[in-house]
C-alpha cells in the first residue's frame, strides 16, 4: 500500500492505484479543489511534490500546464495515482480561496484517458 504523506496534515496508507486527488480529499480529509471535474482543465487540484514526484505526466496534464505556465511550479493531482510512497503539499483548497465548494466529484479512473509521456526536466 502506498503511504502519503500531505505537508502539515499527516500520514496515510492508501489504495494503490487510487487517483490522487481522491486520495488528498477522502484519505487525507483536505478539501482541495478539483474545479472542472478533474478533467485536466482547471489547474485548481495542483500540488507540489515534496518527494515521490512521478517522471511521466499525461499529456493532458503537460498542455494544459503549459498553457498556465505552471509548468515546473504545481503538478495536476487529477493526473496520477497512488502508485509510490509520495510527500505533497496541495496549493489550492476551498478554505484557502473561499470558494463555494471543491467542485463535480472526480471519476474513479483518471480523465480524460491517459496518454502517458516524460515529465519535461
Ligand atoms: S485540472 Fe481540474 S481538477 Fe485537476
Amino acid at each position: 500500500m502506498p503511504r502519503l504523506e500531505v505537508e502539515g496534515v499527516g500520514e496515510f496508507d492508501v489504495e494503490e492505484g487510487k487517483r490522487l486527488v481522491l486520495a488528498i480529499e477522502q484519505d487525507a480529509g483536505v478539501d482541495i479543489l478539483h474545479r472542472c471535474g478533474a478533467y485536466a482543465k482547471c489547474t485548481t487540484c495542483r500540488i507540489e511534490y515534496l518527494e515521490g514526484e512521478p517522471e511521466r505526466m499525461t499529456r493532458a496534464e503537460l498542455e494544459v500546464l503549459e498553457s498556465r505556465d505552471l509548468l515546473g511550479q504545481a503538478r495536476l493531482s487529477c493526473q496520477t495515482v497512488c502508485d509510490r510512497d509520495m510527500k505533497v503539499r496541495p496549493l489550492m483548497t476551498v478554505s484557502s480561496t473561499g470558494l463555494d465548494g471543491p467542485g463535480p466529484e472526480p471519476q474513479p479512473e483518471i480523465t480524460p484517458e491517459p496518454e502517458w509521456v516524460e515529465k519535461p526536466s
